[in-house]
């Protein structure tokens, strides 16, 4: 499954044919923050951001969005399935204690969710099934054929990969996967970005995107190639707010000496990369928001420098960097291009709650609500 998704999946060539894609999606939500400037309305932006990255893997993935009742059930569907991924279940630690789930009501709500999602997906695959035998399928940006994952998990459909069949549950499991790994974690790095934007690194983003866009209206990802400002605001964001902080529990494969302490083969190994990025040890000033660490860094999150490590590391390290740093980057560079933003009310930065929610990614509990003033440059 991992090979399919590195080679076929996320590969930079199928990533880059969804450009257009991204771009469309992006121009949607700034017309949509451009009309609300106008009349200086509120703007929820975890909700939006929400939105944008869940339309963005779903035309990617399924090939369309789910707008309208559908749209909403699916998001509340996803929110309350990463919830489930980071609750306590007690039975996974003391395991004579698995009862509790049934009785407080656990279990429950996993197999709610658990059928909700596999309907939904059935649905999906159903429908690509119709789909293929009446022909290709033509994306609505560019009016050229556009595989989506569901197209491309059809190709090895009936495939033995790996010694297992890869079949409708597979397609299933595979699309669970990418939701669960690439929506929340995508629009929870957008929120703590902006959210980190304090006056000074504002400026600073502002002048490097309006100088280099120019006269154009709008940034393309073609822009973002040159804007290192830009790349050191995301990387420090991950350092700070890492959207997994604790990655996924991996298990010690073999007994094994660390600084001292032995390691049980089959201990269950936590790793704790919020701490990493906040460690004195390896940062300066590690509380603080300074992208500028990077400008003149070869520290890169790809998985090499052991003391930024959102995406993980090694084999099963996240396979999905490029999309998710697409997506981020294209988006926040629109937003600061033609807006200043303030918050509600006169509120100030301190009076922003920065409390986190609770699930396996960690993101605000309440949402980031702001206004965009158009910039008259
Ligand atoms: C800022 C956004 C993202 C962050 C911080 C992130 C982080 C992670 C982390 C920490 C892991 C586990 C790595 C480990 O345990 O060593 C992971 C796995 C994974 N990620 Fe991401 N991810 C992001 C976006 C995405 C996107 C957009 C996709 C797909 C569209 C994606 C697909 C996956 C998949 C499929 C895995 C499982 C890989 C495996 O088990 O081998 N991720 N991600």
């Amino acid at each position: 499954m991992k090979s399919v998704s590195v080679l076929h999946l996320l590969s930079n060539k199928r990533i880059q044919s969804f450009r257009a894609v991204r771009e469309e999606e992006t121009a949607l939500m700034i017309d949509e923050i451009e009309s609300a400037s106008s009349s200086s309305s509120p703007i929820n932006l975890s909700e939006m951001f929400a939105t944008l990255t869940n339309n963005v893997v779903c035309r990617v993935a399924l090939g369309r969005k789910y707008g309208g009742e559908s749209g909403r059930r699916f998001s509340r569907l996803l929110s309350e399935f990463v919830e489930l991924l980071g609750v306590f279940n007690v039975g996974d630690f003391i395991p004579w204690l698995a009862w509790v789930s049934h009785v407080n009501g656990l279990e429950a709500r996993m197999d709610k969710v658990a059928k909700e999602f596999d309907d939904f997906l059935e649905g999906v695959v159903e429908e690509h099934m119709a789909q293929q035998k009446k022909g290709p399928n033509t994306d609505s940006v560019n009016g050229t054929e556009q595989k989506d994952f569901v197209d491309v998990l059809f190709w090895f459909q009936g495939e033995t990969l790996v010694g297992f069949k890869f079949a409708g549950f597979g397609f299933k499991a595979f699309l669970l996967d990418v939701f669960a790994a690439g929506t929340d974690t995508t629009y929870t790095s957008l929120e703590w970005a902006m959210m980190e934007l304090h006056p000074n690194v504002m400026k600073q983003l502002q002048k490097e995107v309006r100088e280099i866009a120019g006269e154009k209206s709008d940034i393309k990802e073609k822009d973002l190639e040159k804007m290192d400002y830009l790349k050191a605001v995301i990387k420090e964001t991950l350092r700070l707010h890492p959207p997994i902080p604790l990655l996924v529990p991996r298990e010690s494969a073999q007994d094994i000496e660390v600084m001292g302490y032995n390691i049980a083969a089959g201990t269950r190994v936590i790793v704790n990369t919020w701490a990493i990025g906040r460690d004195p040890m390896s940062w300066e000033q590690p509380e603080e928001f300074i992208p500028e660490r990077f400008l003149n860094s070869s520290i890169d999150f790809k998985g090499h420098d052991f003391q930024l490590i959102p995406f993980g590391s090694g084999r099963r390290g996240c396979p999905g960097i490029l999309f998710a740093t697409t997506i981020n980057e294209l988006f926040l560079a629109n937003l600061v291009h033609k807006f200043d933003w303030t918050l509600p009310g006169g509120a100030k930065e301190k009076d922003i709650d920065l409390s986190e929610s609770i699930g396996i990614t960690t993101h605000r509990k309440f949402p980031l609500i702001a206004i965009a003033n158009k910039c008259s440059s």
